[in-house]
């Protein structure tokens, strides 16, 4: 059985050629970790998007990257992809990989991670799966063009924006809103201009954010309210450039809760990408901070993991976002949780030292793709008993793992957490015990 690459797909979006371009046949390694398949011609490297392990191909290479022309001999984990612009659109990089090997490749990333800061030894759980169609918070592109308005994530290596007809990721709510957003951003946008749409949706409805390049006048405001008011949408804002977001309708709560504790996160704030994910992530660190009574939230957003602690523990909450910390305090108080105490700091310049430490019997760790090194130097010289570690990239993670293993702790197993369905995106939660 030969599979021929869909057709479009990956071309013009390769890097300038080194040296003319050849077409030759290749037998895949393995999957790098952008979910590439990677093959070896005169000793280096190629780059095959679209190849799986195992997998003869014919390609044109140009440089240290490759256009798959031709399947010649498929791997048996090769599938039908899901979504008709897999291949051209830059939001998932693994529709063609069967389920099993595709959550193994994702728990493998975590493994890697770990052995290459000599953290082989520790043990690593299957993959705590979310769902396609799962997806209540993207990131998408836009631009008024003279065909009309596209929207979608960015094309593959390119800052195109590949006009999505489907997309199985996103919840179908927020699938199904894109034709009549492209009409509103129609009347928003001059022509040649652009947008970005931070989309959401919580138990309450969807949450629709404009980052816009000028503010609307008030035609477009009286649209604004009129689109959330025909959408039937929880909340609709903007915002130009870093300015705060400025609401144009606010229809009812979004209903998230964290435990118990409802919460309402502010614009454009940081929350888990799917309520999979989120309950996968916070049943675990939950189960590891069993026990303890005295706990910081380090990074803690708008308290996913502190607030549902709920009055297990008293809770300290260190997060550098004002809005995000607002939305907790806010939380804690209307929930009665006068257990509670927040601190705004800046985690990376100014840590909680390991004197401040002392007090707590439990620090749980969450801070974005570059990691807490500044914040686990200071974990690795205090005295706190149980420390956890959530993470969006194993390989600062293991970084800062390796930092606290050096400095007397035990790392004893950590829980691959996938919310990015088909990316070669996983999170993480790790557990250690000073020994
Ligand atoms: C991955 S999010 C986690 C938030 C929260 N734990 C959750 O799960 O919803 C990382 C958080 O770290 C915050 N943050 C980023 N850099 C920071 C810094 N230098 N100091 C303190 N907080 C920071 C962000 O505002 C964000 O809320």
């Amino acid at each position: 059985m030969r599979g021929r690459p869909r057709p479009g797909s990956r071309q013009g979006q390769r890097q300038p050629a080194k040296g003319p371009a050849r077409e030759i046949e290749l037998v895949i390694d393995k999957l790098g970790s952008e979910g590439v398949g990677v093959a070896r011609l005169d000793g280096r490297p190629v780059l095959v998007p679209g190849s799986l392990p195992g997998e003869q191909v014919r390609v044109r290479v140009m440089g240290g990257a490759a256009d798959l022309l031709d399947v010649i001999a498929p791997s048996p984990s090769r599938i039908e992809p899901a979504c008709r612009h897999f291949g051209t659109c830059g939001g998932c990089a693994l529709q063609h990989l069967a389920w099993q090997p595709y959550l193994d490749f994702k728990r493998d990333l975590v493994v890697d991670a770990l052995r290459r800061q000599g953290l082989a030894d520790v043990p690593v759980e299957a993959v705590a799966p979310s769902p396609p169609e799962s997806r209540r918070r993207a990131t998408l592109e836009a631009k008024r063009t003279s065909g009309g308005v596209l929207l979608g994530f960015h094309a593959r290596a390119s800052h195109q924006i590949v006009d999505l007809g489907e997309c199985p990721v996103l919840l179908p709510d927020l699938a199904r809103l894109l034709p009549s957003l492209r009409t509103l951003l129609a009347t928003l946008l001059l022509p040649g201009g652009s947008a970005t749409v931070l989309l959401g949706q919580g138990p309450g409805g969807i949450d629709l954010g404009l980052a816009l390049a000028a503010a609307p006048d008030l035609e477009q405001l009286e649209r604004l309210t009129a689109f959330a008011d025909a959408q039937d949408l929880a909340r609709l804002w903007w915002r130009v450039g870093d300015m705060a977001p400025v609401p144009a309708a606010q229809r009812r709560p979004l209903g998230h809760r964290f435990g118990d504790v409802p919460v309402e996160p502010p614009a454009g704030g940081f929350l888990q990408a799917t309520a999979d994910g989120e309950a996968a992530l916070t049943a675990e660190v939950v189960a590891a901070l069993a026990g303890a009574e005295r706990v910081a939230d380090l990074f803690a957003g708008c308290g996913t993991f502190g607030l549902a602690l709920g009055a297990r523990a008293l809770l300290h909450a260190v997060e550098g976002d004002a809005a995000a910390l607002g939305a907790l305090t806010a939380a804690a108080r209307r929930a009665g949780l006068g257990f509670v105490s927040t601190e705004r700091r800046d985690l990376d310049a100014r840590p909680l030292l390991a004197a401040e430490l002392r007090r707590f019997d439990a620090v749980l760790f969450d801070p974005p793709r570059a990691g807490a090194k500044a914040q686990v130097e200071q974990l690795a010289k205090s005295t706190v008993p149980r420390v956890i570690g959530v993470s969006c990239n194993p390989a600062t993670f293991a970084r800062d793992a390796r930092i606290l293993v050096d400095g007397g702790y035990h790392l004893e197993r950590v829980l691959p957490v996938d919310q990015f369905v088909w990316s070669p995106h996983v999170e993480l939660v790790g557990r250690f015990r000073r020994t």
